[in-house]
């Protein structure tokens, strides 16, 4: 027996990449044939001659377009793709898109030869957005936001990592959550919000971090859960030691939040091994990540998050290791990092091509390192990160043939349609 009603909504005509690493079980719905047949490209998982139906934002059911037809079936409503590329909707799983002011002029200083933790020592860098974060109101930070999120959305985003970190006090850090959040609920997109308020010490605790620390966990980690669905923490050289960061971790985990580190990104440190250890979901930055590490990261399923941005604009040199990561079935995410310090991007696709060009990912990786993999660092695979039957009805759909092409040119935006929850998106 079929789940075919007739009050679908039809996408039919389209290329599918699934990026579904199950694509080859998926069966038609109708004839209960396999779909993808012996032109199937397993990676991509694509499927041509294939429609999708959804009802209630949700796939509900793959099946065969010749088989739709042959059963003279009729629907609420057909999207027809005419040959157009449909992808799952894409995932940025790691931003800072939240933050007041701009560090144009750090990056001129950089250019001319001050390093990224000299600026920081003197008192700029995160810092420095920390006092225009603070200064900004509410509206003024959500209307800066706006306008980033939008060029995010229009290539394809449809769910998106949300970090504080540059409040650094209660309240400028719940200030950050609430502007997040509501981003996800004024534009077409699920917001996941993290707190990362141990991202600096605050400049009321200058020279004291551990008693900066005791401050996030004993009043700052506890008044945000609400807010957030995990906790981040910088460890680093600039930043925290690895015992200040385990004990963030502890605290977020009493309070059932999932936790995620920026780790490895000037030196190593540790951070990653640790955080994996104690269940992290992601890893992010990972370019001294030690091979060692990554079968620590492998054991535990916990995701790599590369963030090519901040490497190209930092003029780093040391790359992610990532021969190590697949020999230890590393999960690869791929994300924009946005922010106004390390990496002022709002473009996914162009971090696809970087993780290409710069770190030797494939194509293929790419992708996938922007959906599936995305989905699996916010523990969100159940429900996004591929086109498979009962997951949510995010779909990007775009005016190329094949998913490499998606991750093989630079600018001029492909999007042909953005589909949130089975509806098409307008911001
Ligand atoms: O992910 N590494 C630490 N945090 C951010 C950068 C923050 C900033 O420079 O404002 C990052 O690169
Ligand atoms: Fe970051």
């Amino acid at each position: 027996m079929n789940s075919i009603s007739g009050h679908e909504v039809v996408f039919r005509g389209f290329n599918i990449a699934t990026m579904d690493p199950n694509s080859a079980e998926i069966k038609c719905e109708l004839s209960g044939e396999p779909l993808g047949g012996l032109t199937q490209q397993l990676e991509y998982g694509t499927l041509n001659g294939t429609a999708i139906g959804v009802e209630g934002g949700k796939i509900k059911w793959l099946a065969l377009e010749r088989e739709l037809d042959r059963n003279g079936l009729t629907f609420a409503q057909t999207v027809n793709g005419e040959g157009k590329l449909l992808t799952p909707g894409l995932i940025d799983c790691h931003s800072h898109l939240v933050f007041g002011g701009n560090r144009a002029s750090e990056w001129e200083r950089r250019l001319n030869g001050c390093s990224y933790e000299e600026i920081a020592k003197q008192g700029g860098g995160i810092l420095s957005t920390v006092s225009a974060t603070r200064a900004a109101t509410e509206e003024e930070l959500f209307q800066a936001a706006s306008k980033r999120i939008k060029s995010l959305l229009a290539e394809g985003v449809t769910t998106i990592e949300i970090k504080s970190g540059y409040g650094l006090d209660l309240d400028s850090e719940l200030k950050m959550l609430r502007v997040a959040n509501r981003l996800g609920s004024e534009f077409p997109v699920s917001v996941e919000a993290t707190l990362l308020a141990a991202h600096a010490v605050a400049p009321e605790f200058q020279g004291n971090p551990d008693g900066f620390i005791q401050h996030v966990c004993d009043s700052i980690i506890p008044q945000s859960a609400e807010s957030c669905s995990a906790v981040d923490a910088f460890c680093e050289t600039i930043a925290f030691n690895l015992a200040q960061t385990e004990r963030v971790f502890e605290r977020a985990k009493q309070f059932g939040l999932n936790i995620k580190v920026h780790a490895e990104q000037l030196s190593h440190t540790g951070a990653a091994a640790l955080a994996a250890n104690m269940g992290a979901i992601s890893a992010d930055h990972l370019e001294f990540l030690s091979d060692h590490d990554c079968a620590t990261l492998g054991r535990h399923g916990t995701v790599a998050t590369l963030l090519p941005g901040a490497f190209y604009c930092l003029n780093e040199k040391q790359k992610p290791p990532i021969s190590a990561l697949r020999e230890n079935q590393v999960p690869i995410a791929i994300a924009t990092d946005s922010n106004p310090g390390s990496s002022p991007v709002l473009s996914l696709l162009l971090m696809g091509n970087m993780a290409c060009n710069l770190f030797g990912l494939t194509p293929c990786e790419a992708v996938a390192g922007m959906t599936i993999n995305a989905a699996k660092a916010l523990q969100l695979d159940q429900t996004i990160g591929s086109i498979t039957k009962g997951k949510q009805a995010d779909f990007a759909t775009w005016h190329v043939h094949s998913p490499a092409e998606l991750v093989y040119s630079i600018g001029g935006n492909p999007s042909a349609g953005v589909y949130k929850l089975g509806e098409r998106t307008q911001f």
